[in-house]
């Protein structure tokens, strides 16, 4: 990114907030307060309240429920470990702090920098008028004026710094299932992809490839070699990525435990003992991410695995989720000894049923350890929302001291602003329901505003049993969205493509995905490496387009192009709006594309069950790979092709970025240039 300061940004100071490593770049404080809001105290806690106009629309939030247009809910910045992605939630894995409230008169943005519970009353109150609070009360807030959205974004990205650079085989197709636990195992699915000619590049191992659930072992009876396996994948060019948790087992003969305990990693009570609970292993230990020395601990556990070979990891269960700590389940069997034989009424049985129920991720284990924050010490329920984003700094920092030059594929499920520097994220436990294949597309444009441009939901969803027809249209999202990856849970239908009677469609689908990596990869770099943003609401880019403004089930993708997906069951098609004339690509397979002109405005659009519908703007090209491809290795030898509509005599150029798709090395920006044409609209093999 260029070494640029923003410009549109105003510090306060409230309370004594701790440094969360968010920020890289220091900015001078403003006294008193931000003019455009009102602010109120109300013992520790801090208010900032806004009148907004009916217009106003309001983004950014990162991963959170409902639609891009954030207004008329209430949200909370809490890091929940919670399955159930339903419109009531306030809370979901991270915290993104970034909101930009944008309408015909002004936009406002906001970052606040404070990793304790916040509140965002949107409009949810008060039709017209916006709450934030801060529940600690210490916080820097940075606000954001006289700037368009994409300033804005752009400004918050010089304030906490690039997004993370993944490798290009990150593009490529990932299957991933909780299950998947021995060599035959991981085998058999390149085994299903390869024989079919589907194309993957990646395969992740969820916890059963683990010894009992323990980070940083393998099973040696099911995975014997892990460094001959890594070896044999690589050789049909596929990456595996492990799955990497928070805690670590209560047990001195586990190598991590035995090492943490040596480097007094993990935090601890008040009175100095070791905090525990449960998680996947049983009664674990926490590390202190926010410590910079434990980091480095944490960090160095990777090393066995990266020289095994292995250069992508997902990091889980890091807000950090707790199944029970000792102490409250001491309390939960007092209270049903006390219980035990009566005659319960209601209320006797919803205690009994809540008690245990309320044993995960409570507020009371929140508050019962501390970190060390290098010499300051501060109660975990106040910092609550930086773990996550602590862990994938661990993370990145040891897979980068292992090899400073290498970009490793990293992506976890909690996190907050500032971590997306180190790694992207997934998108939680969604679930194989219509409702999340829309959820998933509208999650996508807040997560960027936050920095976090490398994400992706479970394609197919992750709990339930998905059908072939939601997976199809699914994976018709999935071709545009940076991690494509499909992933599901123990206990449901299998869901690797072949699984499905019509996987020649799926197939095809994700062909289509290699087939546009020349310009889904350089449009991510760009966003990446400018400041840039991959994916945007219509309203950052037609702001006096009150329809545009108003569309919350499509997105602009990179600087040519907007994606509609169909996310209804039975749709022979959807309603479209065009804020321009734009090519309608009706992407089947790489055969067969058919492209149709469509004028500005409204459109209903028959889109069959086996298409994938994308739209580049008039006057634009874009670059598409000829030939079919088995994984991103073999893009390198591809030809390209330049697709788009043009009038006559019309030329157009695409600024296509090219770099080694491994290391950090400096890319090439080159134009392609289309030539002159005749007809209105073009796809032009091998372009100069
Ligand atoms: C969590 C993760 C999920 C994973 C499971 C088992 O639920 O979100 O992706 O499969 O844990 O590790």
């Amino acid at each position: 990114m260029p070494s640029q300061h923003p410009s549109h940004i105003l510090r306060y100071v409230y309370g004594d907030p701790v440094s969360t490593g968010a920020v890289v770049c220091e900015l001078p404080v403003t006294a008193g307060d931000p003019a455009a809001f009102s602010v109120r105290h109300d013992g520790t806690a801090v208010s900032f309240s806004l009148d907004v106009e009916p217009e106003d629309l309001m983004f950014g939030l990162g991963q959170s429920v409902r639609g891009m247009n954030k207004r008329g809910h209430i949200y909370r910045s809490w890091n929940t470990d919670d399955v159930m992605h339903v419109e009531e939630k306030e809370s979901l894995y991270g915290s993104y702090n970034f909101l930009i409230i944008t309408g015909p008169e002004r936009t406002l943005a906001l970052f606040l920098d404070d990793p304790g519970e916040i509140t965002w009353d949107l409009c949810h109150t008060s039709l017209e008028q916006v709450v934030i609070t801060s529940l600690n009360g210490d916080l820097n807030l940075y606000v954001m004026e006289d700037c368009t959205p994409a300033e804005a974004c752009h400004d918050l990205r010089l304030l906490t710094g690039p997004s993370y650079l993944p490798p290009l085989w990150g593009f490529g197709y990932i299957q991933s299932r909780w299950g998947y636990a021995s060599r035959e195992d991981l085998e058999k699915v390149v085994r299903g992809h390869r024989d079919r000619g589907i194309p993957l590049d990646g395969v992740c191992m969820d916890i059963d490839y683990m010894d009992r659930y323990r980070n940083f072992t393998w099973n040696r009876e099911k995975i014997p070699d892990l460094a001959a396996l890594v070896r044999d994948m690589k050789k049909e060019h596929i990456h595996l990525v492990p799955i990497i948790d928070a805690g670590i087992p209560v047990d001195e003969n586990d190598a991590a435990c035995r090492s943490g305990l040596e480097n007094d990693s993990f935090v601890r009570r008040e009175d100095g003992t070791l905090f525990q609970a449960a998680v996947w292993p049983g009664l674990s230990y926490f590390t202190d991410y926010l410590n910079t020395r434990a980091r480095a601990w944490f960090g160095s556990l990777y090393r066995p695995m990266l020289e095994a070979g292995i250069d992508g990891f997902w990091n889980d269960m890091n807000e950090p989720s707790l199944f029970y700590s000792p102490e409250g389940m001491a309390r939960a069997y007092e209270i049903a000894d006390e219980m035990r034989g009566k005659n319960l009424d209601l209320n006797g049985n919803w205690r009994l049923q809540s008690t245990f129920q309320s044993l995960a991720n409570s507020r009371q284990d929140y508050a019962s350890f501390y970190h060390d924050m290098d010499g300051r010490k501060v109660r975990h329920d106040k910092v609550h929302n930086l773990y996550g984003f602590g862990m994938t700094r661990a993370s990145m920092e040891g897979m980068h001291a292992y090899d400073p030059d290498r970009r490793f594929l990293l992506f976890t499920r909690s996190s907050y602003i500032g971590g997306h520097r180190y790694g992207g994220m997934w998108m939680g436990d969604n679930r194989s329901w219509w409702s999340h294949l829309k959820l998933n597309l509208q999650m996508l444009p807040g997560l960027n505003m936050c920095g976090f441009l490398y994400c992706g939901a479970d394609l197919g969803g992750f709990g339930s049993d998905v059908t072939g027809d939601l997976l199809l249209r699914w994976l018709e999202l999935g071709i545009f969205t940076p991690l494509m990856r499909n992933h599901s849970s123990t206990g449901t239908r299998e869901q690797e493509i072949y699984q499905f009677k019509n996987w020649e469609d799926m197939c095809n689908i994700i062909t289509c995905r290699y087939l546009l990596l020349p310009y889904i990869y350089s449009e991510f770099m760009k966003a990446a490496l400018d400041g840039g943003l991959y994916f945007r609401p219509l309203a950052f880019d037609y702001p006096d387009d009150r329809d545009a403004c108003h569309v919350d089930d499509q997105l602009m993708l990179g600087g040519d192009c907007m994606i509609a997906p169909v996310y209804e069951p039975n749709a022979i098609g959807r309603s479209v709006y065009l804020p321009e004339d734009m090519l309608l690509v009706r992407l089947i397979s790489i055969e067969n594309l058919i492209l149709e002109p469509m004028n500005k405005g409204y459109h209903f659009l028959p889109v069959a069950l086996n298409e994938a519908i994308l739209f580049v703007k008039r006057g634009h090209v874009i670059p598409l790979a000829d030939g079919h491809f088995r994984c991103t290795d073999d893009l390198a030898q591809a030809q390209l092709s330049l697709l788009g509509w043009l009038g006559e005599k019309e030329q157009a150029g695409y600024e296509l970025y090219t770099d080694d798709g491994r290391s950090y090395a400096a890319g090439k920006r080159r134009v392609l240039r289309s030539d002159r044409v005749d007809g209105s609209y073009i796809l032009r093999r091998n372009p100069s």
